[in-house]
């Protein structure tokens, strides 16, 4: 069985539908910081099939240490849950240092004193800090520049030290690029509370009228066509990546980028999302976002060789699923 933290949010529901279609048994944790039980009952409607479900703050250490009490055929934790805004966790560094942080500690505590050594953990592109060049590698130096960075920087760190102390451990540390897109089906999709800051959301709710305008950040970077580039990964790739990884069942840290190799321009990304509502949508450029780089995509060939994952979907899908999502969920 595996225990998806946060599997309630954005990433984990798509990845729990991907594991119970799969023949994968789950337990999901999760406290609803930033999701909804609905998504969790989409997934049984997606999937026809139920599993344990555990409302709990991994702040909650005795909370945490149950679940594993409870579920003994735990044997790998997939690790979403931790919070995710970079804006917000300037704003509040010891929120996010002591949900991602110590949430993790308790996680990795219960794990071990219930002899569970295999984790894999959600971790991102930031910790590539501004990139010296593109594509990044995993071997790339590791920076960051803002708080949620670090928690993922010093959570990486924490991992790789547990193994080194304990080499049974089997740590896979997944960089995530930038997930978009949403489940076919139009149930399971990203639906941020208030005005999204992440650009895809964004543009989704000009293009559905709630905004009246994209704020495209700075058209003067050392870029194709001056606005910043990105690795749009769908989210269901993404997914299965998880899967992949959960096959690395060897003992060690493994590190691997999961993103498609291609960059995105901001305009690109809204002339695709044109092309999938079939609307011409606003924007306007405004100054540099403090804090953003002007590009950042993968070298995604380790997975592809050592896991044999490979992205499949296009720009054009990620937005068409985004917008189906919209649609559904008005
Ligand atoms: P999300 O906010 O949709 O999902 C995270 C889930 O974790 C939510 O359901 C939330 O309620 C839960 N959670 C948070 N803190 C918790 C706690 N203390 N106890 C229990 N549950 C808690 O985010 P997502 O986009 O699905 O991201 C999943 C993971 O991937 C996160 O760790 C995020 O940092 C990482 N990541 C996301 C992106 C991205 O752009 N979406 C990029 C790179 C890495
Ligand atoms: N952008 C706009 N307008 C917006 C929002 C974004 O022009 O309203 C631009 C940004 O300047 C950037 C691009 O669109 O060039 C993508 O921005 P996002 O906010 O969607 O994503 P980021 O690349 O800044 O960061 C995301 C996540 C991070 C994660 C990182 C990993 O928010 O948590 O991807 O690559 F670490």
């Amino acid at each position: 069985m595996i225990l998806v933290t946060g599997g309630a949010g954005y990433i984990g529901s798509h990845t729990c539908v991907e594991l119970l279609n799969a023949g994968f048994e789950i337990a999901v944790l999760d406290n609803f910081c930033n999701s909804k039980p609905e998504a969790l009952e989409r997934i049984k409607e997606l999937t026809g099939k139920d599993f344990p479900f555990y409302e709990v703050d991994l702040l909650d250490a005795e909370g945490v240490n149950r679940v594993f009490d409870e579920q003994p055929e735990i044997t790998a934790v997939i690790h979403f849950a931790g919070l995710k805004a970079v804006g917000e966790s300037c704003a509040m560094p010891l929120r996010y240092y002591h949900n991602n942080i110590t949430g993790t500690l308790h996680l990795c505590d219960a794990m071990q004193s219930h002899g569970v050594k295999s984790m894999i953990f959600s971790s991102s592109a930031t910790v590539y800090g501004d990139p010296a060049s593109v594509p990044i590698r995993e071997d790339f130096p590791l920076s960051t520049t803002n708080p949620y960075g670090t928690t993922k920087l010093y959570i990486e760190r924490i991992l790789t030290d547990l193994h080194a102390a304990d080499p049974e451990w089997n740590v896979v540390l997944l960089r995530y690029f930038n997930p978009v897109g949403a489940h076919k089906s139009g149930l399971l999709g990203e639906d941020p509370n208030g005005i999204p800051n992440n650009l895809t959301p964004y543009i989704a709710k000009v293009a559905t009228g709630e905004l009246p305008f994209v704020r495209v950040f700075g058209n003067d970077y050392p870029t194709k066509d001056g606005t910043g580039v990105r690795d749009y990964i769908h989210v269901v790739d993404l997914a299965q990546g998880h899967l992949k990884a959960l096959t690395k069942s060897e003992p060690g840290v493994h590190i691997y980028n999961l993103g498609t190799g291609v960059g995105y321009s901001v305009l690109d990304v809204i002339h695709a999302y044109e092309a999938a509502c079939g609307k011409t949508l606003e924007y306007k450029i405004v100054d540099r976002r403090p804090g953003d780089i002007a590009e950042c995509y993968a070298d995604p060939a380790k997975a592809e060789k050592e896991l044999n994952w490979k992205a499949e979907k296009t720009i054009g899908e990620m937005c068409a699923d985004s917008w189906n999502f919209m649609m559904k969920n008005k």
